[in-house]
Order: structure tokens, then sequence, then C-alpha cells
């Protein structure tokens, strides 16, 4: 079986967390059990492209229950756990080509290497592969029948090819479920942004300034959780709505210029570029930490950072400590990249567990549909989250309500008044 991986030898280790995340993935588990039974992705050749985690190596193993011959590759070049491939291969016999750390080209190389495996489904994140699948010819990849993708960046990217006519194949976008959206972006983001920046800098956030560049799913999940550490939490935004839900949950709203100039930290979430930019860099105080967690590394304007310094070093794992020509220090976490992923682990595995059990019924989805669905972006049918949510519920004992006769009538009657 062909490869490309750090050290197999760290399998064991590997193993061992995998098990760990799988013990509150409880979608996961039952999903898993009916698919070693009724094997739905028989025959399918399945990519993977996503950040190369515990919980994706429980995605994946899910879909090979269901039949599925499984190929993986990462959605980033920092955020690979290298025990996680090594577990994949050693002890579950599935290709993977993801090392933490590979330049630039040996990444989108490791991508190409996925797609000679001429998949049939596409797991995407960020929409690096079907961005190439899309500047291919078709013959080159003829068997693809859809892709999913992930996150808020990628759809935000497939929408972009889908108003050009250039997309080839259906694509589910897992991101756009309630169950994905609602839990993951505010609960995970918020969580393990903070874990990020905790590991990789063991700061005090109560008393401090924190800034959140970006109120949408995610900011707003990071905002609340540095508020609840005891930060002062100023919001930067350029919608104007969002910017009014944050002043009403009690954040300060100002432009990051202003924001520049009195930040302890910085967190941008937007998957928009250069939102802390040159003149905020300018302004900064000495000793500023700068984060972010969105997709790609275009969120803080590291070329200004490079270009200001009077030199730079790594001064904690996680933390490059730049030296402005002025004196001032400014420190960047994760070489820019998404911290909660290169400093700290992702995601909680039980929040991971509703995207991903969006993942394997999109799969499901594709293929049950193979030949019907239109090459657009697709969301997923509304009972699939409610199967999901339900699903979650059960597996955390939490009962609720249902409808009675003559509330579900009273609903959809328009006859009662006062
Ligand atoms: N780190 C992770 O694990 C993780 C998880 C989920 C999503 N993401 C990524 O996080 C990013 C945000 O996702 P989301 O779901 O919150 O998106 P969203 O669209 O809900 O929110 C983005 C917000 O940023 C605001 N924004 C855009 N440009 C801005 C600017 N220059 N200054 C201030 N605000 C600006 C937008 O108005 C919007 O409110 C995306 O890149 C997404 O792919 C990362």
């Amino acid at each position: 079986m062909d490869y490309s991986i750090a050290d197999v030898k760290l399998a064991k280790a590997g193993q061992d967390r995998i098990d760990w995340a799988f013990e509150t993935m409880d979608v996961l588990k039952k999903l898993r059990e009916r698919y070693t039974k009724d094997r739905p992705l028989a025959g399918t050749t399945v990519f993977a492209c996503l950040h190369m985690t515990t919980e994706t190596a429980n995605l994946i193993l899910n879909l090979k229950a269901a039949g599925a011959r499984m190929v993986a590759a990462a959605s980033n070049p920092l955020s690979t756990q290298d025990d996680v491939c090594a577990a994949l291969v050693k002890h579950h016999r599935i290709p993977v080509y993801a090392k933490c750390g590979v330049s630039k080209r040996a990444f989108y190389k490791s991508m190409e290497t996925g797609l000679a495996y001429h998949p049939h489904l596409v797991l995407d994140d960020g929409g690096d592969v079907v961005s190439i699948l899309t500047r291919q010819a078709p013959a080159k990849n003829p068997n693809v029948i859809g892709a999913t993708e992930e996150t808020t960046t990628g759809v935000v990217r497939l929408n972009a090819i889908a108003r050009q006519g250039k997309l080839r194949f259906p694509v589910v976008a897992v991101n756009e479920s309630k169950t994905k959206h609602i839990f993951d972006n505010p609960f995970g983001v918020g969580q393990s942004a903070l874990d990020g920046i905790t590991r990789a800098t063991n700061r005090l956030y109560a008393g401090s300034v924190f800034v959140v560049c970006g109120y949408g799913w995610c900011g707003r999940g990071l905002a609340a959780r540095a508020a609840g550490m005891g930060a002062r939490v100023i919001v930067t935004e350029v919608n104007p709505l969002k910017a009014m839900e944050a002043v009403m949950n009690g954040y300060q709203v100002m432009p990051i210029a202003k924001a520049a100039a009195v930040g302890d930290i910085f967190c941008s979430v937007t998957g928009d570029i250069n939102v802390i930019h040159e003149k905020a860099i300018r302004l900064m105080k000495d000793g500023a930490i700068l984060s972010q967690a969105g997709h790609f590394n275009v969120e803080v304007e590291i070329p200004a950072l490079e270009k200001l310094k009077k030199s730079k070093r790594t001064v904690r794992k996680g933390v490059t400590r730049y030296v402005m020509r002025d004196g001032r220090r400014l420190n960047l976490l994760a070489e820019g990249r998404l911290v909660n992923l290169v400093c700290a682990e992702g995601h909680p595995a039980s929040v991971m567990d509703l995207s991903f059990a969006n993942q394997c019924l999109g799969a499901e989805y594709l293929v049950k549909n193979q030949g019907t669905l239109e090459p657009r972006v697709h969301v997923l049918p509304e009972q699939v989250d409610f199967e999901i949510a339900r699903l979650k519920l059960q597996a955390m004992g939490v009962e609720f309500d249902e409808l009675t006769e003559e509330q579900r009538a009273y609903l959809q009657s328009w006859e009662y008044g006062t």
C-alpha cells in the first residue's frame, strides 16, 4: 500500500487518541452500526481531504465501514496530527498523504495524489480539491459523482464556481446544515480557538482586552467564551446587522484601526483577507498577540509584519515573535494559520460528531441520488438535521416534547383568533 506520512511508529498513540474521541461521537457510533450491516457506499472510492485529526479518523472509519475504499490527505499543511495518520495507515490500511509542516508544494501534491485514486466522492474542506477538479479536464477524473464541503470559506468558493457555471457535479454544503454551523462554528471554534491561544501563550484572559474580528457563527462563539474567561471583548465587523447584534450582546464594537491600539489578544474569524492589516499592525501595543481561526492564513496581513520587522524568531511552540523596527514585539500564533488546529487539537469530538454525521449522510445522499442531482450547491434536507439532533439528544439523555395533534392543527390554521 502506498502512503506518505511522518512516522508509522506513532500508530499506537494515534489509535488511543482516535478511540478516546470516538467515546463522545455518539451519532457516528449509531451510523457505524448501520453502515457495518448495510454497506451503503460499497464500490465507492472516497477521497477525504480534511484536517487530519482524531475526529476525521473516525469519520474515515465510518465511511470505510460503509464499504467505501478510502484515501486521505490533509486540508491544511500545519493541522495534521501525525500519530492519527500513522494509526490510519498501520491499523486500518488506509493510504494517507499528510505530514504536519509540509511545504506548500508538497501540500498541493498530496491532493493530486489523492485524486489519482480516481474517487467517486470528494470530502473537501475549504474548496481546494474541487478547485483543482474545476481547473482539470473532466476526462482526467471521470468518476467523480459529487463532493461535500465542510466549511464556510469552501461554500463561498463553491458558490463562486457555480456562479460562473463551472461546477461539474453536485456538492453538498455540509456547513449549511443547521446541525453543523449552529454548533460546530460557535461552540467548536469558541472553545478550541481559546484552547489554541492558551496552549501557545499561557496568558490570562481575565482583565485582558480580547479583540474578535468578525461576529459571524464562529466569532459570536469566540466572543462569548473570551468574555466568560473574564476578558473585556471588543468586536470588529463590516456587516451592520452583525455589528448591532454584538452591541446588543454587550460587546464594544469599533473599527479595527481603533481596536488595534487597545487590544492585548486578537483573533480574526471572518474568512476575509487582511482583516488585521498593516495600518492596524502599526498601531498595536508592545506584546500584542495576533491569531486567526478562519480557513486560510490571510486574515492577518503577514507580509506587513515581514515588511515592518527588524527580526523574528520562535519564542515558544506556535509563537513567532516579530520585533518591529520601532522596538515593539508582536506575537503571531500558528504562523497565521488556524490557531485552534495548529496550537491545539481542533474542536472537541462531541461537536465534530454533529458535523461529521452530516458528512456521512451527505456522502450517502450523493450516492443514493447519483444521476438525479443537478451540478450545484445542495443542502441536506431538514429531516436529516432533525434526525442528527434527535440522535445526539438521545445520547445525551435529554428528553423533549412533541407537538400534540391539537397543537399541530393550530399551528397550521388561520381561523383561530383571540
Ligand atoms: N477554525 C475552525 O475550525 C473553523 C470552523 C468553522 C469555520 N471556520 C472558518 O471561519 C471563518 C468564519 O466562518 P463563519 O461561519 O463564522 O462565517 P460567517 O460568514 O458566519 O461570519 C464571518 C463574519 O465576518 C465578517 N467580516 C467579513 N469581513 C470582515 C472584516 N474585514 N472585518 C470584520 N468582520 C468581517 C462578516 O460580516 C461575517 O459576519 C471561515 O473562514 C470558515 O471557513 C473555521
